[in-house]
């Protein structure tokens, strides 16, 4: 039997999606190149703005048409069915497998329970026991040098406009000695970078009986040999302390990197938006920071359109991002998500008026993370090859430690290997250069 796993969304359900993948293998399933091949197709669907919720449904609609031709399980996870599991069957009654974010990895006992004549739905709305117990598996990272590892499910936060809350319920920590066996198994496998994941990271260990947070769990991480690199996202500017900032600055392997999203720059809008911070606490929060670790590199996402923002707001967002200098960042339209307090707000800002926002906003980061990177000419930087350049297999790509992506010259040999490379060409979006000598690492055959 073979299967074929299909990932929309962010780095969470990625990291489900992985883990979904190492239990089918070990319970006797292949991986499948294509939908086409496959006997079990597994969407993984998100549903935190109107575009990536569009994006699986028509998945699924193309999978119901393929269905007409060839026999094989269409199995739908992940965020979509905890809001809609019902509508989902109406629109596919092809649809074979429904569960959710609570019970993915139950997946193989799922699929054995099928009975040709009518679906099977198991969605859960609350944590099992076995969430956190997840056996030896042959986890298959997307990439055999870097992985994800969720270090803490759902978020009790409810900003006003994230459907979060509902779709991955209540904040829960993976206990710190799990996270760290996880790790270790990864290590074991030849993992060198490890992602702990979050909704909001930095409020890690608020549901453990233990009194442990970010910071320390980053310096367990530490300790484990074979890792050299260790990041951590979403960081929630509420939670981030000065603590993780003194970690990242004194733990050699936690990298100069923090994915930390403002959303706007408008204080009205922040507590319409319920983030529980003010433009001030933070642009504070930023230069702690940078006082902090002096060379950290700053991410953000922002939200333009939100209901009622006006061109005055929007102009405090302007000199927010003006004002703390972002290397990355991703801005959306505000997209109106049912079950979330702001969608009985009036969606009242128009279509050309968010696009209007998204591109002014859109300039003003990419001519910063221009700047920013034009500043590394010459540079000599630590990259992390990760594999060949799927723009042009002739090139291999990689990322810094502040997780700049580089495209360099090289043979594959470099592959899974930290290259000191030095910088030759930039564009807002990445770093060009050539291998100066080979760092660490093991060469694989
Ligand atoms: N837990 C993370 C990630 C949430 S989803 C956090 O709190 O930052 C990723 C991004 O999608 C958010 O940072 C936000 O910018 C955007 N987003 C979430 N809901 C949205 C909505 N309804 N409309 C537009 N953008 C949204
Ligand atoms: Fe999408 Fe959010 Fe679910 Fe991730 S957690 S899959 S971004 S809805
Ligand atoms: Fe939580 Fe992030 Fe939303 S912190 S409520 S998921 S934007």
């Amino acid at each position: 039997m073979k299967f074929y796993i299909k990932t929309f969304g962010c780095q969470m359900n990625v990291s489900d999606s992985e883990k979904m993948a190492g239990i089918l293998k070990r319970a006797g399933y292949t991986p499948a190149g294509t939908p086409e091949e496959a006997d079990v197709v597994i969407v993984n669907t998100c549903s935190v703005r109107a575009k990536p919720d569009n994006k699986a449904y028509s998945f699924i609609g193309k999978l119901s048409a393929l269905k007409e031709r060839k026999p094989f399980t269409l199995a739908v996870a992940g965020c979509i069915p905890q809001k809609e599991s019902e509508e989902l069957i109406k629109r596919y009654p092809k649809i074979d497998l429904i569960f959710g974010t609570y019970n993915f990895h139950r997946v193989d006992k799922l699929l054995e329970r099928l009975n040709v004549r009518k679906p099977l739905i198991e969605v859960l709305q609350e944590r099992t026991e076995d969430e956190n117990v997840i056996p030896e598996i042959d986890q298959i990272t997307t990439n055999p040098y870097v992985a994800y590892v969720t270090v803490q499910r759902g978020c009790n936060r409810f900003c006003t406009y994230c459907i979060v809350p509902f779709t991955r319920g209540r904040e829960r920590s993976v206990p710190p000695e799990l996270v760290v066996e996880e790790v270790k198994r990864l290590a074991d496998k030849g993992v060198k970078e490890v992602h702990l994941l979050g909704q909001n990271v930095d409020f890690y260990g608020i549901s453990l009986e233990k009194r442990v947070d970010l910071a320390d769990l980053l310096y367990m991480v530490s300790k484990i040999e074979g890792i050299e690199r260790i990041r951590f996202t979403t960081s929630h500017p509420a939670g981030f302390t000065k603590k993780i900032a003194e970690a990242i600055r004194d733990l050699p392997k936690v990298c100069e990197y923090v994915h930390l999203p403002p959303q706007s720059g408008s204080n009205r809008i922040l507590k319409m938006m319920n983030r529980g911070y003010t433009r001030e606490e933070y642009i504070e929060k930023v230069l702690m920071l940078r006082e902090t670790v002096p060379n950290i590199s700053i991410s953000g996402d922002f939200i333009v359109g939100f209901p009622s923002e006006t061109e005055k707001d929007f102009e405090d967002t302007l000199r927010l991002v003006e004002t703390c200098i972002f290397d990355q960042a991703f801005v959306f339209e505000y997209s109106p998500r049912p079950l979330t307090r702001a969608y009985s707000f009036k969606d009242d800002v128009s279509k050309e008026e968010k696009n209007r926002r998204l591109r002014i906003l859109s300039e003003l980061l990419k001519q910063q993370a221009e700047e920013r990177n034009i500043q590394r000419l010459g540079n000599v930087e630590e990259v992390l090859i990760e594999g060949e350049s799927p723009k042009n297999r002739t090139k291999l790509i990689g990322r810094t430690r502040d997780n700049k992506v580089v495209i360099v010259d090289g043979h594959k040999e470099l592959i899974g290997r930290f290259v000191k490379v030095k910088i030759e060409e930039t564009s807002p979006y990445f770093l060009k250069g050539k291998p100066e000598n080979v760092l660490t690492g093991v060469l694989d055959d």
